[in-house]
């Protein structure tokens, strides 16, 4: 479990930058202004003889929605263990919020495909998982954002896919993590299911602010909630691109989306 730290710790706004191109007033502009700023700075990691990531270098700025995409075994989860502090680079240096850092990033919180809640606890039980003052209040009202204030005595067994999804989310964000991570986190639902967890992320990251991170291996996916999507091939990011069309403009089949969308496929 990474460890609880202080609310105060960032209060950095975004950059203007950040929304540049989409039109759009994003987490930056309309949320807490918490989101932290990701930097890479000639990022390599190797196991043994194997070098997985080759040299990253990049700037994620504070606030921004970043979607990844690469083949499997691309690399992809790796960045996130690196970026999360559950594994340290082999070179180069990983800055947030323009501090080098290496160990648990207690700013950063990860959602995977799999929502990992404690069966032996209630539903906000595990949302306030971190406890803390005044955590049942806070826990009870990040549930009614998630759209499940009225689950917080159940059980996680009785809940669906979706829903845990939902609970997972509520307590990644109830300590306004800067910077949230998501491993293919709607993997295993369902195509509706999928597009409600959009449009939630969607909400909950203007509400709040974060920076965004989400690793998916749907380019559809990707172009539909991103700022900017980054191709991970062969260890480098391969292709960069800017997603400059207005969420609300997104609707499938939007030739400039379709374009977008052809050109991050020919990148993987
Ligand atoms: N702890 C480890 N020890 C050795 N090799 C590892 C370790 N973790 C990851 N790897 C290797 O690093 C490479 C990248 O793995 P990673 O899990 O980052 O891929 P990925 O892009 O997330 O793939 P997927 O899309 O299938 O989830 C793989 O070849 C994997 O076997
Ligand atoms: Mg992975």
């Amino acid at each position: 479990m990474v460890p609880l730290r202080a609310v105060t710790d960032f209060e950095e706004p975004a950059p203007a930058t950040c929304r540049e191109g989409t039109g759009e007033q994003g987490a930056g502009t309309h949320g807490t202004g918490k989101g932290l700023e990701l930097a890479f700075d000639g990022v390599t990691k190797a196991f043994g003889d194997v070098g997985v990531l080759r040299g990253l270098d990049l700037v994620i700025p504070a606030g921004q929605f970043v979607a990844v995409v690469g083949r499997s075994g691309g690399g992809k989860t790796t960045l996130m263990r690196l970026i999360a502090g559950l594994d340290g680079p082999t070179g180069g240096t990983i800055r947030i919020a323009g501090t080098a850092r290496r160990g648990l990033q207690p700013d950063v919180r990860l959602l995977f495909q799999d929502a990992r809640l404690l069966p032996w606890q209630r539903v906000l039980s595990n949302v306030g998982i971190a406890r803390g003052p005044g955590w049942k209040a806070r826990a009870q009202a990040l549930l009614a954002e998630v759209g499940l204030a009225d689950r917080a005595g159940d059980w996680p067994y009785v809940l669906s896919g979706g829903q845990k999804q939902r609970v997972a989310l509520a307590r990644a964000l109830v300590t306004e993590p800067g910077i949230l991570l998501l491993d293919e986190p709607f993997g295993a639902l369902d195509a509706l299911t999928r597009g409600d967890m959009h449009r939630l992320l969607t909400k909950v990251w203007r509400q709040h602010g974060f920076t965004a991170v989400l690793i998916t291996h749907d380019v559809a996916e990707a172009v539909a909630l991103a700022d900017r999507v980054l191709v991970l091939r062969d260890g480098v990011i391969a292709d960069d691109v800017a997603i400059d069309l207005p969420r609300a403009a997104r609707a499938a089949g939007a030739p400039r989306l379709a374009e977008l969308e052809r050109r991050i496929l020919n990148a993987v």
